[in-house]
C-alpha cells in the first residue's frame, strides 16, 4: 500500500497532487488551442442534438452533483441552454418531466452510484437522450448511457473525491464549449481564448498546489478545533463553497455549511461571532465587488475571514485575517483552481484531528445501495 501511495501519507493527498496530470489527461487528444480544435469522440454524432437541446438536466450525487452545479453556469453562459441540476435521489422519485428535446447528463466518478443509476433508468424509459460523464471505464452508468465523455482521472481511492471533481469540471467545460461552438453562441475568438484557458490549467493547478500548500497547513493548525465552518462564494464559485464544506464534513467531522454569499443574510449571518471561521472565495471576477461587501458584513460581526483571492489582490488582503493566493484564469475555469486550497484545508485539518482521511467513518467510496 505504501508503494501505491507513491510516498504520500494518504491516497487523498496523492490524488490532490495528481490533479495537474488528471486534468491534462482528461483533455489529451481532445483539444488543441493552437489550431482551435476541440473534439469529444463519443459525442460527435450527438453534437447537433446538444446544440438543439431545449434543456439539459444533470443528475448526480455528492461531489459529482457539485460539478453539475458549476457546469450549470458554464453551459448557460456559453451555450445558452437552460440547465437543471438534480440530486439523482430526488429526481428518481418525482415523476420528472422530460421532453423530447431535453438531454440528461449523468455525472458519476464510479459509474455505480445506485441513485444515479436509477435516475438514468427513469430518464431512459421516458425516451431522453442520456450522456454520461464517468471516470470508471465500462462502469454501469457508462454502459447504460447512449454516449458520453469519460474523465481520465485514473483510479480514485480516497473516499473524499478530489481529482475526479476537477476532471469532471474539465470535461463538462469541454462539453459546453463543444455545444456552444456548434450552436454558434460563442465567437471564434472567445472559443479560442477558452481553449487556451483550458490548456494552461494543468500548469496553473501545479503552481497553485505548490503555492498554497504551506500557508494552508498553517491555517489548518490554527482552526483545527473549530466546531463550525462557513464557506461562501458567488456565481460559479458558489458550488465550490458547497464542495469545500462537504470535504471538511466528510473527513474531519467538523460541521460546515456552504452558502451563496448573498444568501448569508437570510440565515447563516446569525451564526457569526468571533469563533466562526468563514472561508470566502473572493476572486477578481464579475462578483468581486459584491463579495467584498459580504466580507465586510462578516467582519462587522467579528467573524474570522479566510479568503481565497487572486494573486496580488491588495484589497481583500487588507480586510481578511488570512488570504490564500491563486493564479488568475478565466472566470468559468476558476473553480478548478479555487477548490484546490479547500481540498488541502480539509485534508490537513482532518490529519491534525487524527481522523482516518482515506476511510472516513460511515462513508463509502461508491454508494451502490439506496
Ligand atoms: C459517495 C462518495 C462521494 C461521491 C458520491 C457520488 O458519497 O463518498 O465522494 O461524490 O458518492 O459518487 P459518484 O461515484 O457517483 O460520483
Amino acid at each position: 500500500e505504501a508503494i501505491e501511495k507513491g510516498g504520500y501519507p494518504h491516497f487523498m493527498l496523492k490524488e490532490i497532487f495528481e490533479q495537474p496530470r488528471s486534468i491534462y489527461d482528461s483533455m489529451r487528444g481532445r483539444l488543441d488551442a493552437s489550431t482551435g480544435r476541440l473534439t469529444l469522440g463519443g459525442l460527435i454524432e450527438y453534437q447537433n442534438r446538444l446544440a438543439n437541446a431545449d434543456r439539459i438536466i444533470m443528475v448526480a450525487c455528492g461531489t459529482s452533483w457539485h460539478a453539475g452545479l458549476v457546469a450549470e453556469y458554464i453551459f448557460e453562459e456559453l451555450a445558452r441552454i437552460p440547465v437543471e441540476v438534480e440530486y439523482a435521489s430526488e429526481f428518481r422519485y418525482r415523476n420528472p418531466i422530460i421532453r423530447e428535446n431535453d438531454i440528461v447528463i449523468a455525472i458519476s466518478q464510479s459509474g455505480e452510484t445506485a441513485d444515479t443509476i436509477a435516475a438514468v433508468q427513469i430518464a431512459k424509459a421516458k425516451g431522453a437522450l442520456i450522456l454520461g460523464v464517468c471516470n470508471v471505464v465500462g462502469s454501469t452508468i457508462a454502459r447504460m448511457t447512449h454516449a458520453g465523455a469519460y474523465t481520465h482521472a485514473g483510479p480514485e481511492i480516497g473516499v473524499a473525491s478530489t481529482k475526479a471533481f476537477t476532471a469532471q469540471l474539465t470535461v463538462l467545460t469541454m462539453m459546453a464549449l463543444f455545444t456552444a461552438h456548434k450552436k454558434g453562441t460563442i465567437s471564434e475568438a472567445r472559443f479560442r481564448q477558452l481553449l487556451v484557458g483550458l490548456e494552461t490549467l494543468p500548469q496553473k493547478v501545479e503552481e497553485t498546489l505548490e503555492r498554497v500548500h504551506e500557508p494552508i497547513k498553517k491555517i489548518a493548525a490554527l482552526f483545527k478545533d473549530a466546531r463550525n465552518f462557513l464557506y461562501l462564494g458567488r456565481g460559479c464559485n458558489f458550488p465550490v463553497a458547497l464542495e469545500g464544506a462537504l470535504k471538511l464534513k466528510e473527513i474531519s467531522y467538523i460541521h460546515a455549511e456552504g452558502y451563496p454569499a448573498a444568501e448569508m443574510k437570510h440565515g447563516p449571518i446569525a451564526l457569526i461571532d468571533n469563533q466562526m471561521p468563514v472561508v470566502f472565495i473572493a476572486l477578481q471576477d464579475s462578483s468581486y465587488e459584491k463579495i467584498i461587501s459580504n466580507i465586510q458584513e462578516v467582519k462587522a460581526r467579528n467573524g474570522r475571514v479566510i479568503a481565497i483571492v487572486n494573486e496580488g489582490d491588495e484589497v481583500v488582503k487588507n480586510m481578511a485575517e488570512f488570504v490564500i493566493e491563486i493564479p488568475k484564469t478565466e472566470e468559468i475555469l476558476s473553480p478548478i483552481l479555487s477548490v484546490l486550497p479547500l481540498q488541502l484545508l480539509a485534508y490537513h485539518i482532518a490529519v491534525l484531528r487524527g481522523c482516518d482521511v482515506d476511510q472516513p467513518r460511515n462513508l463509502a467510496k461508491s454508494v451502490t445501495v439506496e
